[in-house]
């Protein structure tokens, strides 16, 4: 089994991104805004943010790569939520692009990640792992490795399944959809370019009012698999379960390297309500973030 050591030795050198940063969506900024569920979610979960009242919500919009300086090319971006209780505690949501996830084994993912960087190594990579190839296909056909004129166009997909307990204890597995809702209307009449093309774009649609994606379920059918990032659910319903309202920006509060303060978006980060799955990547992620976490505050 990769150690999440090796896993973040790997990963680095993938992408040869200077220290202090993530290993991997390095470049990405803050948002501030709030989350409000639906009565429909409130049914279903007990958790502190399901109440239907607004709470306060981190959001980081950011570009999967390790390298922080750059968006020159195709990449799949991520948007990262903190949803605040009441009490003090917080809960996670880390939401990619890609609407599948192509592994249950972290080291192919790693491998995966040092194929995509070396593109002439990529058909061996395919060759060697074809099990990936339809999420690859999958992905490609979405739009999810891409370039995006905005962020906030963009539908996530945070990939695993959770355990929602409703008042009365019964459990229900789910998974999450956090998607775009904003309109052609909506766009900025500027164009934008440079490697902060994005959050310059953002900048100045939050100037105009605020951006919001909505937090859609897939509640499980009786036979669709929890524990494994790479099944398909046949028999889910979907649900809206609230609407995450990005109001404006503010300052990186790491303040760059060496900081004492990082922000840690961790998709293992749950609440009393919230259950985890057995899924082997979710299981894993922790380990690897918190070897990020470490390196990116001490360098
Ligand atoms: C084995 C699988 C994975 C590994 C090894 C991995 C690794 C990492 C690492 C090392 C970071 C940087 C953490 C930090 O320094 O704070 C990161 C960030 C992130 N990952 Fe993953 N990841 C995996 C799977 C996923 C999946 C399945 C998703 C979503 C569907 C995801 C979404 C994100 C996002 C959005 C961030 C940025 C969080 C932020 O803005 O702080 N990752 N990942």
């Amino acid at each position: 089994m990769l150690t999440p050591e090796r896993a973040i030795d790997r990963l680095r050198a993938a992408f040869g991104g200077p220290p202090g940063y993530r290993t991997l969506h390095a470049k990405g900024r803050f948002y501030t805004g709030t989350f409000t569920a639906t009565p429909q979610a409130t049914a279903l979960g007990r958790a502190g943010h399901l109440d239907g009242e607004p709470h306060e919500v981190t959001v980081r919009w950011s570009n999967a790569g390790g390298e922080p300086r750059a968006d020159g090319k195709p990449d799949i971006r991520g948007m990262a939520v903190k949803f605040h209780l009441p009490d003090g505690s917080a809960t996670d949501l880390l939401g990619q692009t890609s609407p599948r996830f192509p592994t249950d084994d972290p080291e192919v993912l790693v491998a995966m990640t040092e194929a995509s960087e070396k593109p002439h190594t990529l058909p061996l990579f395919l060759a060697r792992h074809p099990g990936t190839i339809p999420t690859v296909v999958a992905s490609f056909r979405a739009g999810a490795i891409g370039s995006p004129t905005s962020f906030a166009d963009v539908t996530f997909y945070p990939i695993h399944a959770y355990g929602w307990l409703d008042a009365e204890g019964r459990r229900r597995w789910v998974r999450y959809v956090l998607r775009a809702t904003a309109t052609d209307a909506d766009r900025p009449a500027e164009t934008f370019s440079g490697p902060d093309r994005l959050t310059d774009e953002m900048a100045a649609r939050l100037e105009r009012g605020p951006v919001t994606h909505e937090l859609w379920l897939q509640v499980a059918g009786p036979d669709d698999d929890p524990h494994h990032a790479t099944s398909v659910w046949r028999g889910a319903r979907e649900l809206l379960a609230g609407r995450i309202v990005v109001t404006g920006e503010f300052p990186d509060p790491e303040g760059g390297p060496g900081t004492s303060t990082p922000v840690v978006f961790d998709p293992a980060r749950v609440v009393d309500g919230i259950e985890l799955s057995d899924d082997p990547i979710l299981r894993y992620r922790p380990g690897a973030y918190s070897e990020s976490v470490a390196r990116r505050t001490t360098s």
